[in-house]
């Protein structure tokens, strides 16, 4: 270990946001990073392969609501800091298990508060003093907006799906572990990301493949949802801004500044993908888009304000949606047997998330 770096534990580092912000902590030398991923279906070790020979990087394969697995990884890695991104991400998934995503997302989240709160009490005042901790969360929580406004700080909880509730109920674990044990805790909501290495199941990812192999892009209703989209780079950036100098007992929206209806979306997104491959058989690709049944609670619109993390921390997003989307598209295109292997192994593009009546998880 270099002297005086700081030792960073990134739960969900295999993850898609968790292997961008690995990568950046790593390729800005800001941190040596222990990975904690229990590798499920959505984590990639490829998105981590960058990092495969940096003897700063570390890949630890274990369950966060395993506490004494995590209590061995505190006790002997003696880390300064955790970024938590751990989770079950995919809405549609939580609609059909979201015993998984309580399981994870929230149990999950008190395990680590839990064995950090017991590790925070065996350190030196100093240590005690610099510790920190950053709970990763999403818009979702806020539940949806009518056409006007955004979401700041301060809107009320109101999540509509398994998976924002999940999110909701850690939030306010973190919180009430900083009121009541001043555990050293920050959260961030962000909107939706994207970019390379989002596992397909996502609208973007999802979008691209199936122009790829010229079928269906389904968009769910009449494709009028809002959503505010962040390229996940300028999203790692956040998180290390947050984590090394928010303020303690605080939460902070981060966005793109970049508001779509979905519909919008995938038209943009299909006009990038005519210029990329100018002798697909399906020209244009707009012609693909097909409106199937909407997603049970599906919220209409969501969109950030966060002016705080850019009066207090001075960040914005670089990155603007066309050249986001550009990037990603080309990352997709390049990388079509990453696609590959996960359609033929983990997920072929199916619908999920549709009501059945009498299933449960
Ligand atoms: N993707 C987005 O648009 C978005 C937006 C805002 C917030 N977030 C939050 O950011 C975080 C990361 O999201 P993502 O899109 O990278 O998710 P992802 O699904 O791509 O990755 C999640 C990672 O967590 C790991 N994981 C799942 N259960 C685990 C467990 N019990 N123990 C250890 N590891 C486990 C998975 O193996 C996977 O590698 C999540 O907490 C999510 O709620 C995501």
């Amino acid at each position: 270990m270099v002297s005086g770096m700081r030792t960073l534990i990134v739960t969900g580092a295999a993850g898609f946001i968790g292997s961008a912000l690995c990568r950046y902590l790593r390729a800005n030398n800001l941190a040596r990073v222990i990975g904690i991923d229990k590798m499920t279906y959505a984590s990639s070790r490829e998105a981590l392969a960058v990092l495969g020979n940096d003897p700063q990087f570390k890949l630890i394969e274990a369950d966060i609501c395993n506490g004494q697995a995590m209590m061995d990884v505190f006790s002997s890695l003696r880390p300064d800091g955790v970024i938590h991104l751990a989770a079950e991400t995919h809405v549609d998934r939580s609609i059909d298990s979201p015993g998984e995503f309580l399981q994870t997302n929230t149990i999950g989240t008190f395990v680590l508060l839990e064995v950090m709160r017991y590790y925070n009490s065996t350190l030196s005042q100093d240590l005690k003093l610099s510790f920190r901790f950053l709970h990763v969360s999403t818009d979702e929580v806020y539940g949806s907006l009518g056409p006007s406004g955004s979401f700041t700080e301060t809107t009320a909880y109101a999540p509509n799906s398994p998976y924002a509730a999940s999110k909701a109920n850690a939030d306010h674990l973190v919180r009430a572990w900083h009121k009541t044990y001043g555990l050293p805790a920050i959260i961030s909501n962000c909107s939706n990301n994207y970019g390379p290495f989002q596992f397909p199941e996502k609208l973007i990812p999802l979008s691209i493949i199936k122009a790829l192999n010229g079928q269906k892009i389904p968009v769910y209703g009449k494709g009028l949802n809002v959503r505010d989209w962040l390229y996940v780079d300028d999203h790692a950036e956040a998180l290390y801004l947050i984590f090394d100098r928010g303020r303690l007992g605080e939460k902070y929206n981060v966005g793109g500044a970049s508001e779509r209806r979905n519909m919008d979306l995938i038209q943009e997104l299909c006009v990038i993908l005519d210029e990329a491959l100018p002798k697909s058989p399906t020209l244009p690709h707009l012609q693909l888009l097909e409106f199937v049944s909407d997603r049970p609670g599906h919220d209409e619109r969501y969109a950030m304000d966060f002016n705080k993390l850019k009066s207090e921390l001075g960040w914005s997003p670089r990155t603007t949606l066309k050249d986001g989307l550009k990037k990603t598209v080309a990352w997709y295109l390049e990388n079509q047997t990453w696609c590959e292997d996960i359609r033929s192994r983990k997920y072929g593009g199916e619908r999920l998330g549709q009501l059945q009546a009498g299933k449960s998880s």
